[in-house]
């Protein structure tokens, strides 16, 4: 069935696809976000998704979804955006994030797909060192 494929999708994917509560809340992650950021699939779950991100984003970001449900006015959703990630150990890596929205049971809900730059750039570094 449907449920089925896209369960394999989300499994075999290989970017990061974590989807948020209205509030920034994690509920669902699939395991190349695990590898990514270097914690277990669970231990997602129930955090704010601020968690995987250093300042200023970190203080700032439940402050850009209030905003945007707020105002409507859309700032990444739609557009995308390379920003930075925070890994378990503090380390952090370019990457880039898609978001949409998307309803469920009356309520908001954001996805959010995110593709490690970290080898793009090291190469890029490495050409242009090599010129
Ligand atoms: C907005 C950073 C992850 C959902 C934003 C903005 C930034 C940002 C800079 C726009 C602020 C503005 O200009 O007003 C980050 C960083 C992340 C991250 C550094 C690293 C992990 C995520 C993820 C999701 C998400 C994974 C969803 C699952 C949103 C939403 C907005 C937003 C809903 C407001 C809508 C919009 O501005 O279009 N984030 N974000 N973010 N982010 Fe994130």
């Amino acid at each position: 069935g449907q449920a089925r494929k896209l369960q394999a999708m989300l499994e075999s994917a290989v970017d990061a696809i974590i989807t948020i509560d209205g509030r920034g809340i994690i509920t669902t992650v699939n395991p190349a976000t695990a590898r990514l950021f270097d914690y277990a699939q669970d231990e997602f779950i129930g955090r704010n998704v601020h968690f995987l991100m250093p300042e200023p984003y970190h203080s700032a970001h439940d402050g850009y979804i209030a905003n945007y449900r707020a105002t409507g006015t859309r700032k990444i959703i739609g557009i995308g955006r390379e920003v930075t990630g925070r890994r378990r150990d503090g380390s952090t890596f370019p990457m880039h994030l898609a978001v949409s929205e998307f309803e469920m049971d009356g309520r908001v809900h954001f996805t959010g797909i995110i593709h490690d730059l970290s080898g793009q750039k090291a190469t890029e570094q490495a050409l242009r060192q090599a010129q």
